[in-house]
């Protein structure tokens, strides 16, 4: 695999797609970014000290239909590099890991799609790591700060990177998310209403039951609050 380490980038998505065309899996780090980029255009904090990569991945034939594994794997290898510092990470559906309840890192996805089938993917992470999070500390938190103790920004690195050369479980990712069987706000569209959180389909949709109807609701068309 090839890796390439970077100083600063604005975006180590945006900067990533100009291998697009090369048609070669390649993972793009960055120890600081200036225009991180989070889901739904939000910004993401990216200042030195936390981790920042994008891995680009082409695929044979992976139908659009199954694209959550993508997903699915880059948030266990997460969950995975948490636990092996001795935590016990939780993840909030479908792409923010959490620890003690505060945001630990952040995925962003851009697929490229051909017709059916999912030609490539961009797999964008943001880990804090020993990263000053003081501007977010109601809502972030580091490795560092869980810990108690200094960790070293190059050996999550590494393992993160060695964690998303595997291909998990959608049993193992359900074992993460913290809120199946509970009850949950859901805001879609100019809607806001309360369900219980019943499951995580195969296709990734999370099924919920309010008291009206059961419905099946995608990531990119609603927000959750816990
Ligand atoms: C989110 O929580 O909203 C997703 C955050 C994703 C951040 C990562 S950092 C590396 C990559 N480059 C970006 O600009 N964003 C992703």
């Amino acid at each position: 695999m090839k890796i390439e380490l970077l100083e600063e980038i604005d975006s180590t998505n945006l900067y990533i797609k100009k291998y697009l065309s090369l048609g070669e899996d390649i993972i793009v780090c960055a120890k600081r970014q200036t225009g991180g980029r989070g889901t739904k255009g939000r910004s993401f904090l990216s200042n030195e000290g936390g981790v920042y990569l994008s891995a680009l991945r082409f695929y044979r034939d992976l139908p659009a239909k199954d694209g959550f594994r993508v997903m699915l794997n880059a948030a266990v290898a997460v969950c995975r590099v948490a636990q092996s510092y001795g935590l016990s990470p939780q993840l909030k559906w479908p792409n923010d890991v959490l620890l003690n309840g505060k945001k630990l890192c952040g995925i962003l996805i851009e697929n490229v799609l051909d017709g059916a089938s999912l030609r490539a993917s961009i797999v964008g992470i943001g880990l804090n790591v020993a990263n000053d999070l003081s501007e977010l500390q109601e809502i972030a938190i580091s490795l560092s700060e869980a810990l108690k103790t200094p960790v070293s920004v190059e050996e999550v690195r590494t393992r993160l990177i060695s964690a998303l050369q595997g291909e998990y479980s959608m049993e193992e990712y359900r074992s993460f998310v913290q809120f199946l069987g509970r009850d949950v706000t859901v805001i879609e569209g100019g809607k806001t209403y309360l369900a219980k959180a019943v499951a995580i389909e195969e296709d990734g949709r999370l099924r919920v039951k309010s008291a009206a109807e059961e419905r099946l609701l995608s990531a990119a068309e609603i927000s959750l609050r816990i």
